[in-house]
């Protein structure tokens, strides 16, 4: 691997993060690459079928729990849920596009949050003229075609399989009026900032509004963080991770917060790692990692280059998650 490609490498980061700063040692860990965790590979080819629409599901079920309505990450008086956050950031994009035409792009689909933002611009009265799903998974389409036509009709609905990394914003055609680009799920978090950066520049053009979510993480503590790694289809997701890459897991992920180095200062990373054993070895998968900036970094990691401004922020009422709304210059 030469400069470069390390420096654009997160899970080889993270996995020599993992070396300094746990018990682990890095030649204890194997990685495999984000993309490849979510797309078609050989071996779903040869089986003729895919374990991918589980690694969807994993993420839905968390999304179905988060947006559930009883309270998650409300304040103490149960005020600002993610629920209510999404809510509030729909009504504020609403007001925001001032009765332009919005056209709806989701970067890495999901349906449960995504439903309920939709339905409330629509109930605010916004012209909702498209809503295009972009995923690299090819077993997302199903399940967002059946959350979304309902909604704002078969017509209105497209989807693209693709890598983000190989898109460009005129990849999605012309649409006059606004667009609103959401990538929820803390999926900004899965690459490092100069990277996300670069990808965001190139799937946006002026005028475009960036909807981002992010898990940040702060001097309140840890333990957000390590309860969210530890629901039920987020170690189901390291399983299948593990089962995809044709690995027998030895046992439950466990879960670790280490700092990388990035361009905007150390970032506090979460990091699954699932046990296996190869012949007479223990060893170790990353089968996720996520960075969580702080308020301030995920801010800095936007105005990096000036391409963004940042119009709106909304946090849940623990202060655990953020709902960062950008314009793109
Ligand atoms: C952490 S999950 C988040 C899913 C969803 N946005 C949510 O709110 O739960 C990451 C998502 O990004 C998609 N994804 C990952 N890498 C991708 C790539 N290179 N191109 C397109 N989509 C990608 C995955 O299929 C998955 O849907």
């Amino acid at each position: 691997m030469n400069g470069t490609e390390y420096e654009d490498n997160l899970e080889v980061i993270v996995r020599d993060s993992l070396g300094c700063f746990t018990p682990l040692s890095a030649d204890q860990i194997d990685t495999v690459s984000n993309a490849s965790k979510y797309s078609i590979s050989e071996n779903d080819r040869d089986a003729g079928s895919s374990s991918l629409e589980d690694v969807f599901g994993y993420m839905a079920a968390l999304n179905k729990m988060a947006v559930s309505g009883n309270g998650i990450c409300a304040d103490r008086s149960g005020n600002a849920s993610l629920h209510d956050s999404l809510i509030s950031t729909a009504d504020y994009i609403s007001h925001k596009v001032n009765g332009a035409s919005v056209r709806y792009i989701e970067i890495g689909p999901e349906p449960y949050k995504t439903e309920l933002i939709i339905k409330r611009l629509i109930g605010n009265g916004v012209d909702l003229t498209s809503y295009i799903g972009l995923d690299i998974n090819p077993e997302s389409e199903k399940a967002m075609r059946l959350a979304l036509e309902p909604v704002v009709g078969k017509q209105r609905f497209s989807y693209k399989i693709n890598d983000y990394n190989e898109l460009q914003s005129s990849s999605f055609g012309f649409h006059d009026g606004i667009t609103v680009v959401a990538m929820m799920g803390f999926q900004e978090g899965n690459e490092l900032p100069r990277k996300m950066l670069r990808i965001l520049k190139k799937l946006t053009s002026k005028g475009d509004l960036l909807l981002s979510e992010m898990q940040l993480s702060s001097l309140a503590g840890w333990k957000p963080i390590i309860d969210f790694y530890s629901l039920q289809p987020m170690k189901q997701f390291s399983q299948k991770i593990c089962e995809r890459a044709q690995l027998k897991p030895a046992g439950q992920h466990r879960i670790f917060l280490t700092p990388i180095e990035t361009e905007l200062g150390p970032v506090m990373t979460a990091a699954t790692v699932i046990p296996y054993k190869l012949f007479d070895h223990h060893r170790y998968l990353l089968t996720n990692c996520c960075l969580k900036y702080t308020k301030d970094q995920f801010r800095a990691a936007r105005k990096k280059e000036n391409d963004f401004q940042i119009v709106k922020e909304f946090f849940s009422g623990d202060q655990t998650v953020a709902y960062q709304l950008t314009l793109r210059n």
